[in-house]
């Protein structure tokens, strides 16, 4: 490809929008440009990338019998009713209607399909195990679209599914799964780990995310030595690090707090810490109210609390539904007295004194308050973990990171299959219901999470096997004949080698070329200049900036024996 002809709309200054790294690099290398909030074109450099990220994730997913096939992105109603999935998806379901008044959605992902083609077509026990898979177009009608191409609303997925006999034959798929994602990211060259995830709302048994750790993502990991799970899942030694008690008389008394709201006011009015202060939360498990009561310096596990309390569905009170239970607005709320809900009680406040409460009155508290005394409660480890807190594997620390998830694997279980009467007969002639695994990876996240991990401040520094090139040829005067033609052969050595190779043709000056191949992200450039007339070359590597001098026949084999050492 010669760069003169090609439409690669590189900008000089960053973008104001642009928040993260990756969204900042994309728009500025000219890779992407925003068409709607959450919405974006992929221009021709995103493009190639993005052909060569789906390309790996083709060959591991045929690797381990997957079969790929290609399944509609506009959806029945009917179907997502069926399992449920219409009225649960809520406002991140894109639904539309047909000419005939008919009901549609746009496809968030594709259990229901499969299943409604496994149950139209497998009969017999000798149809399984299968793997199906496909690579396309996701529409989520996501809350907050943000940070470029790491949370949009139509994006690019490969998701698959297994369906097996008996549970053996879905923890075989899942762990084939396992290691083709693991082959799969290594490939793309990106650093990843592997979570324990929580299953939400796909239903199912186990479930492992793989996060790529950045600030950019929304996600938050805990890990220790031998243990790695998403925050919303992970689990923690329940006795909190200690704390010491405030003075006190052991008696509850009722203190004046004009306008003070959150844990961080208290803590100032009263000058006591966090540790001194509870903080009481009015959730509603499956419609009923439970108040839940934490160490202010804690947050509420929603996993823990949903199995401590049993229920099904769980969220925050409304400001309406708290006044009408506790009397009082969200900033005074207290566990003494209350009398009309569970009260659930955090493992950290066992043996705690003298501590400060809301009162249910707006604006005052009760300082002196002793949790299993002063007011009754069920102890459970209720906190979500903490960065320090110790691990149940090893007693060793945890600590906490900001990641971007990049992939997700589930065992789904029975939930699609039963709920849509998918059935086969086994050995013996009786209908059994097979049983699901559901797989998924964002494609654009690979390429977003590659940015987030390898850039610089002159742009990315793509790992090969994903940069839109690999190497680019420059002539430093592109209108020097002699550079030219020296440039022509190298390219075509480089073609001839199988080398993604782009010749940068244009008659822009050198430091202009420079700088936009470092911002593109391309792993190599050759530079042919000042030295050509001794026949050497310059081979620049980008992450390094290391320059080697090659001669002009040794060029293309030098570059071609760095991308395949490069290669894991
Ligand atoms: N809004 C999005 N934008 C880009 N990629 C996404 C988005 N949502 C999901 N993905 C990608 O698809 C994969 C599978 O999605 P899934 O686990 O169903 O999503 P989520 O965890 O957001 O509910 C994710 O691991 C991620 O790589
Ligand atoms: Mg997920």
């Amino acid at each position: 490809m010669y760069w003169s002809r090609l439409f690669i709309p590189t900008l000089r200054e960053d973008p104001a929008e642009a928040e993260v790294a990756s969204h900042r690099l994309l728009l500025r290398a000219g890779y992407i440009r925003q068409l709607a909030a959450g919405i974006y074109n992929y221009l021709y450099l995103a493009q190639r990338s993005m052909l060569k990220i789906t390309q790996i994730v083709r060959e591991e997913m045929d690797a381990i019998g997957g079969q790929e096939m290609y399944l509609p992105a506009l959806n029945p109603a009917e179907v997502w009713q069926e399992s449920g999935r219409w009225d649960l998806m809520g406002d991140n379901m894109f639904r539309l209607k047909d000419r005939f008044g008919r009901q549609l959605c746009l496809g968030m992902t594709h259990e229901e399909i499969v299943t409604t083609i496994a149950r139209g077509e497998l009969r017999s026990y000798k149809q399984l195990p299968q793997i199906w898979y496909q690579i396309q177009t996701k529409f989520r009608d996501e809350p907050r679209p943000k940070s470029g191409l790491l949370r949009v609303r139509q994006f690019i997925m490969k998701d698959s599914y297994s369906f097996d006999l008996a549970p053996a034959g879905l923890d075989a798929a899942y762990d084939k799964h396992h290691a083709a994602y693991c082959r799969i990211f290594d490939r793309c060259g990106l650093e990843y780990v592997v979570v324990e995830a929580h299953s939400g709302a796909m239903g199912g048994s186990q479930s492992h995310e793989f996060m790529v750790v950045s600030d950019a993502g929304e996600d938050f990991v805990v890990s220790g030595k031998n243990y790695a799970a998403n925050l919303e899942k992970a689990v923690s030694v329940a006795k909190a690090p200690a704390a010491a008690d405030p003075e006190g008389d052991l008696s509850p008394e009722e203190f004046h707090t004009p306008g003070q709201k959150t844990i961080a006011d208290l803590c100032a009015f009263t000058k006591l810490p966090e540790t001194s202060q509870m903080k009481s939360l009015v959730m509603m498990a499956d419609g009923k109210p439970v108040l839940a009561v934490l160490r202010g310096d804690h947050s509420l596990s929603e996993t823990k609390f949903a199995s401590a309390t049993g229920a099904a569905e769980i969220r925050p009170a409304h400001p309406e539904e708290i006044r009408e239970w506790m009397g009082a607005d969200a900033g005074s709320l207290g566990p003494v007295g209350v009398t009309r809900m569970r009260v659930l009680i955090d493992e950290a406040l066992r043996g705690r004194c003298n501590l400060i409460c809301g009162a249910n009155k707006t604006d005052y508290h009760l300082r002196h308050v002793t949790p299993g005394e002063d007011f009754k409660g069920e102890f459970f480890d209720l906190r979500q973990v903490a960065e320090g807190d110790t691990s149940v594997v090893d007693g060793g620390a945890l600590s906490v990171h900001k990641t971007v998830e990049i992939g997700h694997i589930f065992k789904l279980g029975y939930k699609y299959s039963e709920s849509m009467g998918l059935r086969v007969l086994n050995e013996t002639g009786e209908e059994i219901t097979p049983i699901m695994g559901s797989y998924g990876i964002g494609i654009e996240r690979i390429l977003a999470a590659a940015v987030e991990l390898y850039h610089d401040k002159d742009g990315m520094v793509l790992p090969a096997s994903i940069a839109p090139f690999a190497v680019v040829v420059t002539p430093v005067n592109a209108n020097d004949e002699g550079q030219r033609k020296a440039a022509q052969e190298i390219y075509d050595a480089c073609k001839a080698a199988g080398i993604d190779a782009l010749f940068d043709d244009r008659d822009e000056r050198p430091g202009v070329k420079f700088k936009d191949s470092e911002l593109i992200g391309i792993p190599y450039r050759i530079t042919i200049g000042k030295k050509l007339p001794q026949g050497v070359v310059e081979v620049v590597e980008r992450r390094t900036k290391v320059s080697t001098d090659v001669a002009v026949k040794d060029a293309a084999s030098f570059v071609s024996d760095r991308l395949a050492s490069s290669a894991r």
